[in-house]
Order: C-alpha cells, then sequence, then structure tokens
C-alpha cells in the first residue's frame, strides 16, 4: 500500500483568505489568538496532522491590510510553537525562521530547546524573506539581493547542523557516584567561519532529540531550488497548476540525487486552501461570500495599500474593454449578463472561469454571477479547493496519483470554524481512502525522513 500523504496546518489565526476576517463567526482579535491557536492545535492533533506549521513577516505597515491582513500582527512563529509544545503531545511544530536576520546560534538554542521540551517535535522553515522593510527593523541598509541572502542561507544551514551536533550521542554521563557529568571529549566546538556568519559554539542546549530538526525551506528561485535540493528535507513550493507541481517535484528530486542525496529524502509539499462545508452547494456559498467581503471600490480606495488594480475600472482595462464603453456604468453588484461575459477577453475569461469553479455560477445558471465576483477573483488568487468531503480527497488523491506532491500545508480562510470544518469533515474521508494517517515518535520519523547526514567535522574542545 502507498504511504499516506504528509498533513501540516499552516496556522494564520486571522484566516488566510484576505476576506476571511470579515466572515460572521471569524476570529478577528489578536488579543484573542492564544485561545485559537490552542484550539486548533488542538483539532489537529486530534485529528493526526503530522504538524502545525508557523510562517513568519518580519515587518508590517497598513499596506497588508489589503492584501495579506494575516500579516499585519502575528504571534512569533517560535513563540507559537512553544505555547502549543505545552498542550499537545504527538504533533510537529514548525517555526519559520529568517536566515537573512536571524541570529544562527540564537536559532540554534530555540529549537533545539524544543525538540528537547517536546520530544522530537521541532521542525524549522528556513525562509531569506521577501520584505524590503525587514531591513530597517533589523538594523541592516537595504534588504539583501538573491545572492547574498542565499550565500548566508548556506551557512547558517551548516552553523545550525553544527550547533545541534555539539553535544555527541553519549556526551551526557551524569554519574552521580563518579561525579562525572559530561565526557568533555564529546563536546565538540562549531568553530565555523564563513563569508557572511561566523560562530564558535558548542551550544548551550543538551542534543536534540532529532539531532538535525526537520528542515524546511519555501522559495521560489534557482538558488532556492539548489538550497531545497541539498539540505531540507521538506520544500515547500507554490504552484498554482498539478502539471507545474508535477515538473517541479520531479525536478526537486532529480536535484537531490545531483546533491547526493536519496530521491525520497526530500518531500515536496504544497500548500492548499480547503474551502469545505456537508455539502458543495454550502461551500460555494461560503465561497462566494468570502469572494463578497473582498473590500472593493467606494471608502476602501483612499486607504493606505489598497492594491490598484481592485476595481471593476481595472478589470474592464484587463478585459479588453473600450475606456468609452457603456459597461463602465456598470454597479459591482449587477448581474454580468451572457452577452457582456462573451465579450470579456483572456484576464475576464480567466476571473469567469475561477468564479465558476469557486462558486457554480455561470452566465447561463440560476445564480448570476457579478462584477464584484469577478473582480475579487481576478486580484485576490488562491490555491482554493471548494466543495464536500469527497472534492477535497479527490483533490488530493489526484494530486498524489499524478506524483505532484508528497502532501499539503493546509490553510483556512477563516478561523477556527474553516479549520475545523477541514478536520471534522474532510479528514476522516482522507483516511478513510488511506491518504492521511502517517506514524513515527519524532516528527523526523512521521515524515519518513532517513536519519540525519551527521558532519562531525567540528573539532572536539580537548
Ligand atoms: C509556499 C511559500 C511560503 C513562504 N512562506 C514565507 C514566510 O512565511 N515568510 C517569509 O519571509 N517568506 C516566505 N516565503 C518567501 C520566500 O522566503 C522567498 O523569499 C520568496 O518566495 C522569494 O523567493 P527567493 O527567496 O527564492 O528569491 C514563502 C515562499 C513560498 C513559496
Amino acid at each position: 500500500m502507498t504511504e499516506p500523504l504528509i498533513f501540516g496546518a499552516m496556522v494564520r489565526t486571522l484566516g488566510a483568505y484576505p476576506s476571511g476576517w470579515r466572515h460572521p463567526g471569524a476570529h478577528r482579535d489578536p488579543a484573542g489568538d492564544a485561545a485559537v491557536l490552542r484550539r486548533v492545535a488542538l483539532a489537529a492533533e486530534a485529528a493526526d496532522l503530522d504538524y502545525l506549521f508557523f510562517g513568519d513577516w518580519l515587518a508590517t505597515g497598513p499596506d497588508l491590510e489589503f492584501r495579506d491582513p494575516y500579516l499585519l500582527a502575528r504571534i512569533d512563529p517560535v513563540s507559537a510553537s512553544l505555547f502549543l509544545a505545552g498542550i499537545t503531545e504527538r504533533i510537529g511544530l514548525i517555526a519559520t525562521v529568517n536566515s537573512t536576520y536571524a541570529d544562527p546560534y540564537a536559532t540554534a538554542r530555540a529549537t533545539a530547546s524544543l525538540d528537547l521540551l517536546t520530544g522530537g517535535r521541532a521542525g524549522v522553515n528556513l525562509v531569506t524573506g521577501a520584505e524590503p522593510r525587514a531591513a530597517g527593523n533589523h538594523g541592516r541598509d537595504a534588504h539583501a539581493d538573491n545572492i547574498g541572502r542565499y550565500g548566508r542561507a548556506e551557512e547558517f544551514v551548516r552553523a545550525l547542523r553544527l550547533l545541534w551536533e555539539s553535544w555527541g550521542e553519549d556526551a551526557w554521563i551524569a554519574d552521580p557516584e563518579a561525579g562525572v557529568l559530561i565526557d568533555a571529549a564529546q563536546l565538540r566546538a562549531a568553530s565555523f567561519a564563513g563569508e557572511h556568519l561566523r560562530v564558535d559554539g558548542p551550544l548551550n542546549v543538551a542534543r536534540p532529540p532529532q539531532v538535525h530538526p526537520p528542515i524546511v525551506h519555501a522559495g521560489t528561485s534557482e538558488r532556492s531550488r539548489a538550497l531545497a535540493a541539498a539540505e531540507a528535507d521538506l520544500a515547500l513550493i507554490a504552484t498554482p497548476t498539478l502539471e507545474l507541481a508535477v515538473r517541479e517535484r520531479a525536478d526537486l528530486r532529480r536535484s537531490a540525487v545531483a546533491a547526493g542525496r536519496g530521491a525520497d529524502d526530500l518531500k515536496v509539499i504544497v500548500p492548499v486552501l480547503p474551502v469545505v462545508a456537508e455539502t458543495v452547494a454550502d461551500a460555494r456559498v461560503i465561497l462566494t461570500r468570502l469572494l463578497e467581503l473582498v473590500p472593493i471600490g467606494s471608502g476602501h480606495r483612499e486607504r493606505p495599500g489598497y492594491p490598484a488594480a481592485r476595481s471593476l475600472a481595472a478589470l474592464l482595462d484587463a478585459a479588453g474593454f473600450a475606456p468609452d464603453d457603456s459597461t463602465r456604468a456598470a454597479a459591482l453588484d449587477d448581474a454580468v449578463g451572457p452577452a457582456t461575459l462573451e465579450r470579456l477577453d483572456s484576464a475576464g475569461i480567466a476571473a469567469v472561469s475561477v468564479v465558476a469553479r469557486w462558486t457554480g455560477r455561470t452566465a447561463s445558471g440560476r445564480e448570476p454571477v457579478r462584477w464584484r465576483h469577478l473582480v475579487a477573483a481576478h486580484t485576490v488568487p488562491a490555491n482554493v479547493v471548494v466543495g464536500d468531503a469527497a472534492t477535497f480527497a479527490d483533490h488530493a488523491e489526484a494530486w498524489r496519483d499524478a506524483a505532484a506532491t508528497d502532501g499539503f500545508n493546509v490553510l483556512s480562510a477563516f478561523q477556527p470554524a474553516q479549520f475545523e470544518a477541514f478536520t471534522t469533515l474532510a479528514v476522516p474521508e482522507l483516511r478513510r481512502r488511506g491518504l492521511l494517517g502517517r506514524s513515527g515518535a519524532t516528527l523526523r520519523e512521521r515524515l519518513s525522513l532517513p536519519a540525519p547526514r551527521l558532519l562531525h567535522a567540528a573539532p572536539a574542545l580537548v
């Protein structure tokens, strides 16, 4: 039998769809994050998901309100992981760390601590970051370019591994009779000196149970792929289609082999945003509401960061309508008639097909397609799968059968209801089909990763 897929919860307390926080019943006050994190973590563990995954972003600003509201204010990922470590027992905890700004000693210390405190459930997602304002928040003049960021990231991984290996397997003796606590010969310095980083070691946290907690890497460039192929246990990739995912996964696996690893040593994971309900019709109602709650036009256009493309005029421009076309007098809530739909060119056609896929609404259907739906679908792309438990399980099965992915990072449009809809409706069906349900005492084991490749390069201190 084939192995179940990997399933992690990509936790964004404010919801992963930009209008999710406006949905009735959605969590929207960061003062209540502790309660939501706890609820999501317990639901994820009860559903036997493999890990909770926390992204990160090292700056904020009013522009994020419309594009990615969940980035405006969020709990630091290592803090969130530690908070949940105490109230969970089996699930993995993966915290994002930005290698462009983080200090390797502090990161090794925090992740080794998390691994020790959880008996081997820690993981780290290394990113190099895409937010220019992060530089000013960390005493730098500018965000480093791709070469500089990946140069530092490569050194960062090596420094982390050396620090995690500071203590040999039998370094801790603790013999009260002999009065010997450690075998000093097994305490190793990191002695790492690169172009970007320098760290002496050893680490003042004992050997983590996994020795090397699993490393995830998320990025998009060539250098990112090379780093994932050489170093990552999980590559988190952004792929809009199954065909692209098939190609990218095959490429990454080939590159892992070229880097001297087994193809299966690198798991490829994709994000997905299931909008799940008891019935397909109910899920479409939720999705239609989310589209209708995307702020468009009046009152918002004057606010900082409001995306210029998010208007009917911009959609009509993109869809090839002349400046004096009478359609421009339409209101956002007007239904778009079949004759008008036929006049849309490629950008418009793409929006119409997204709306049809997400909401079931078509030109000839009972429920109208409104301009508002098209503007929202055109300007807020998302990897959405809308439907009931079988719809999502079919999606997961199709991606597995096509060798497009080793698993999914599951996003939720709003919290906690949509995550709980996923765990209570989709998860039992995934389990029934053998698509979900891995096991293992540590995160490494759950993910079917090989034993870490120890560097052992560092000299002993004595
Ligand atoms: C699926 C996915 C998730 C990501 N999550 C984060 C994140 O949480 N924080 C972050 O700073 N960057 C994140 N990134 C961005 C990457 O760090 C990266 O900087 C960006 O995609 C630019 O690509 P490059 O670093 O390969 O040049 C993510 C990227 C992908 C593809």
